[in-house]
């Protein structure tokens, strides 16, 4: 069976990924140091696989451990997701994420170098794009400036991998840049897990509709878009992590050296006035929320060119922003039966 590690394996968009992984015939490995997931949702992840995923509980800066996971495992590729995300808390904290998520990719170079694993799948994000100037935005719409140290280790990230390939390294790598993930399993049984008080906005919504915030705060209408509303690509996580698949096979008759970066959207931008009008229709329920100022760092429109996505991979979202709320939604009220 083709093993494939999948670093951040436990979290949202990792275990969904898992998921594509066995479905296309894969055995993935995960580690995760469950900082910012839960072990819990490995019982999920088994419940719906209907097997046991083989896991290993570690911080993917740990030289050893993933010099063992890799001797104890023959892996023929990995995704890399582990990373710290939260785009506040990285202007707070820059440190903890030029370290995290800097270090955890250069290890984890390091080890496949030496291991012989040449492929690898690397999450990276649009938000390397920051306002593009033109929409919808394509891979070759030139990065701007990060407007927070988690986007600009993203593009710190993408340089590293672009300069280790321009080296004559043995690596087979494709960067996608993840939109707006959003959705669940459409079984309830994994999702997004945010600790804490979310910074995204579908958890945020499904968490006021269940009752657990008292209100959204929707962060501007004075935005130059239809609504006022800033607008985003809102990519449901089973369509995200399919994706990952398509990247992985993509590799698989290309040169020993090689790199490419992909988009992953829907194609469709969606304003937040729009989604809380949308999920209101799936979900049957009044959402309560008030405009409020801008949020600092907030680009206002941003949406996929995916072309060179479905051409090269075939890939295309099937799922749209109805079903990626039904199933957060969905999610949410699994989860709130279970506490
Ligand atoms: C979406 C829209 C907010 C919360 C970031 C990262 C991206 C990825 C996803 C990690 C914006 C508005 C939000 C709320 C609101 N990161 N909003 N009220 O900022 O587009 O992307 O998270 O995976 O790389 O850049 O996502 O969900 O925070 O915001 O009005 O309580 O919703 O202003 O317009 P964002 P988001």
């Amino acid at each position: 069976m083709t093993k494939i590690l999948i670093t951040g394996g436990a979290g949202y968009i990792g275990t969904h990924t898992a998921i594509a992984l066995v479905n296309a015939g894969y055995e993935p490995i995960i580690i995760d140091d469950f900082s910012n997931s839960s072990k819990s949702v490995l019982i999920g992840l088994e419940k719906i696989l209907g097997q046991s995923v083989k896991f290993y509980e570690g911080d993917c800066n740990d030289n050893q451990l993933m010099d063992r996971v890799f001797s104890e495992n023959a892996l023929t590729g990995a995704i890399h997701f582990a990373a710290s995300k939260a785009v506040g808390e990285s202007t707070q904290k820059p440190l903890k994420y030029y370290k995290n998520n800097l270090n955890s990719l250069l290890v984890l170079l390091e080890v496949m170098q030496k291991h012989g694993v040449k492929d690898l799948v690397f999450s990276s994000s649009c938000t390397v794009y920051g306002q593009p100037d033109e929409l919808p935005v394509q891979e070759d719409t030139p990065r701007k400036q990060a407007e927070s140290p988690y986007g600009n280790t993203k593009i710190i990230c993408e340089d590293i991998l672009r300069d280790l390939v321009k080296s004559g390294a043995k690596n087979r790598i494709v960067s996608l840049r993840y939109f707006n993930p959003i959705g669940a399993h459409p079984t309830g049984l994994i999702g997004e897990l945010p600790i804490g008080v979310p910074a995204n906005l579908v958890p945020f919504v499904t968490q006021t509709a269940v009752g657990i915030r008292e209100k959204l705060l929707v962060f501007g209408d004075d935005y130059n878009t239809p609504d006022g509303s800033c607008i985003r690509d809102y990519i449901h996580v089973m369509d995200l992590a399919d994706a990952h698949v398509k990247a992985l096979e993509y590799l698989h008759n290309k040169p020993d050296t090689y790199l490419d970066l992909f988009n992953v959207g829907t194609g469709k931008g969606n304003s937040v006035l729009e989604v809380i009008q949308t999920f209101e229709k799936v979900s049957g329920k009044s959402l309560n929320y008030e405009i409020v100022a801008r949020r600092p760092g907030d680009i206002e429109k941003v949406w996929a060119n995916t072309e060179k996505i479905e051409k090269l991979l075939g890939w295309k979202a099937k799922l749209d922003l109805e079903d990626g709320l039904r199933d957060s939604w969905n999610w949410q009220l699994k989860l709130s039966e279970q506490s």
